[in-house]
């Protein structure tokens, strides 16, 4: 593992099972009554928010508090960034402070990148996302709901996705949490095909290691989960199609069909999700969507990797007699 966890694409294969099964171990402490671990006791975290979150930061918050670190909460609004202060200035402060590791999410893409290259402070660097760049995070719990769905919680273990089939739908131009799926999907052996409206796909996209489609009816049969993407109105400067009833119609999940999916297959969503919109209630609420198992394997996954990246001094594995 590096020292800090920018991008999906830096993870190797084993890095990513090594995560995946880390995160096994540490969603054990979710099912004691006390839902703590001693790991990262003495250390200091702090949450560096300059954009929006509930799912990130609160699940950051959780894994972090489970793992008995000190955690400070930072968010843009109320701070001195809204008086001007820059990302440098606001980094030394935190320097000052002490802190172990830093947990960015930021408008910007690149800027979790330059805090962790800068020389500007010594704490590791976890990306919570950045821009439309990468959410590595969410990629790796996108992909651990996957492993345990598809594999099962134990059969999983020491296992990747290879010849699992993956479809991500709709924009995916203003997408983080697309870019980091793919990088990780791909690395884990998985097949992923992109569906989206000719306007919301990335220039370059010929040069990601996947498929491009524009019709999702015929990749549904196809696939063993398919992801559904919001539409990023606040990232919008044009618009890339009609109206909200026709994106619906073309690239919208609904029960119709849901039933085109092969009958293991399950309906993943990162959220916020657009009831509606890119995802009926229907399906939603239907068994098949993860959207609410994820939130809680996130939880997993950011105490894995504060656990790998702070090299915490005490085994993950929990002791049988606490189980
Ligand atoms: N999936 C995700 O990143 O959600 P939040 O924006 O609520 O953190």
């Amino acid at each position: 593992m590096q020292r800090h966890l920018i991008s999906a694409a830096d993870l190797t294969r084993d890095d990513a099972v090594l995560i995946l099964d880390t995160a096994e171990e540490m969603a054990r402490v979710a099912d004691r009554p006390i839902k703590k671990l001693p790991t990262l006791r003495g250390r200091t975290i702090v949450n560096l928010f300059f954009e929006d979150s509930t799912r990130t930061r609160i699940s950051f918050e959780a894994a972090e508090k489970r793992l008995s670190a000190d955690v400070i909460n930072f968010t843009a609004k109320g701070s001195s960034v809204s008086k001007g202060e820059s990302l440098k200035d606001t980094a030394q402060t935190l320097e000052a402070m002490g802190v172990d590791a830093v947990v960015i999410r930021h408008g910007a893409s690149g800027a979790p990148y330059r805090l962790a290259n800068s020389g500007w402070i010594d704490a590791a660097v976890i990306n919570a996302g950045d821009g439309t760049h990468q959410h590595p995070t969410q990629a790796l719990l996108d992909a651990f709901t996957v492993r345990r769905r598809l594999l099962g919680r134990d059969a999983g273990l020491g296992q990747d996705l290879s010849g699992k089939r993956i479809t991500i739908v709709g924009d995916v131009l203003h997408s983080r949490v697309a870019r980091s799926n793919v990088d990780l999907l791909h690395t884990l052996g998985a097949e992923v095909t992109l569906v989206a409206p000719p306007t919301l796909v990335p220039v370059g996209v010929d040069t990601w290691p996947c498929t491009v489609s524009y019709d999702l009816d015929s990749a549904l049969p196809k696939s063993d989960a398919v992801m559904m993407l919001r539409v990023q109105r606040e990232r919008m400067n044009a618009a890339f199609f009609p109206t909200e009833r026709e994106y619906s119609r073309r690239y919208g999940l609904d029960g119709d069909r849901m039933a085109r999916l092969p009958e293991h297959a399950i309906v993943m969503h990162p959220g916020p999700m657009v009831r509606g919109m890119e995802i009926t209630a229907e399906v939603a609420d239907s068994d098949r969507c993860t959207a609410v198992e994820q939130v809680a394997n996130g939880v997993s996954i950011r105490m894995a990797v504060l656990y790998l990246l702070l090299g915490g001094n005490e085994p993950a594995q929990t002791r049988t007699e606490e189980k």
